[in-house]
């Protein structure tokens, strides 16, 4: 399945998720406040964002995705650092989670860093492009 279309199954996935959870908050005192508002945010939010932004903003600018395989490598991380910071951000309320946020923080944060980075650089058109235009 290509890139774009993995991560929008996945964000609406994120969004039935986040959303059940948030029903479960009203109904039942639960520490979910901080996994809920990231698998929204992070899950839902970003990741429809990021399968837009890698079909839309190369077309944009009139240039291919710079590295398919990295957008990939990001699909895979993005969801390994959420799906462990949705079960390890209750840390507030238990200190023996924080090493694991801090773990699955900096693997989404390294996912995210790929995003940009793919993006920026099928923004810029390569030296050969430039010289022909
Ligand atoms: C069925 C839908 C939803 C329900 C029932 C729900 C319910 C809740 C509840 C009960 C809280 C905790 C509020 C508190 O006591 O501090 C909360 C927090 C939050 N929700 Fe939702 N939510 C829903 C959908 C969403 C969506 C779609 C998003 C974002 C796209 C979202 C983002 C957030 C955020 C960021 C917080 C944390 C706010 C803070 O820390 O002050 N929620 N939600
Ligand atoms: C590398 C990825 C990210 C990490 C590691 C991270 C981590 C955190 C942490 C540790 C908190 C404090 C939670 C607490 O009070 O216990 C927080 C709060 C918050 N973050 Fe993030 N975040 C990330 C990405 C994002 C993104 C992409 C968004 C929005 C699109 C976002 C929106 C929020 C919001 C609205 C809050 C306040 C709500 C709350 O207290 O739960 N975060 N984040």
């Amino acid at each position: 399945m290509d890139i774009p279309l993995k991560f929008a199954w996945t964000s609406l996935f994120y969004l039935a998720a986040g959303s059940t959870m948030g029903v479960i908050m009203l109904v039942k005192s639960t520490p979910l406040s901080p996994s809920h508002a990231h698998v929204l945010l992070i899950g839902w939010v970003s990741m429809m964002i990021f399968g837009v932004g890698y079909h839309l903003l190369p077309v944009f600018a009139g240039t291919d995705l710079f590295s398919m395989r990295l957008a990939d490598w990001q699909f895979r991380l993005q969801n390994i650092g959420l799906i462990g910071l949705a079960f390890t951000m209750p840390y507030r309320y238990d200190d023996s989670y924080r090493l694991g946020a801090i773990m699955f923080g900096a693997v989404s944060l390294l996912a995210i860093y790929m995003f940009v980075y793919n993006v920026a650089r099928s923004l810029i058109p390569r030296a050969e492009e430039q010289a022909e235009s």
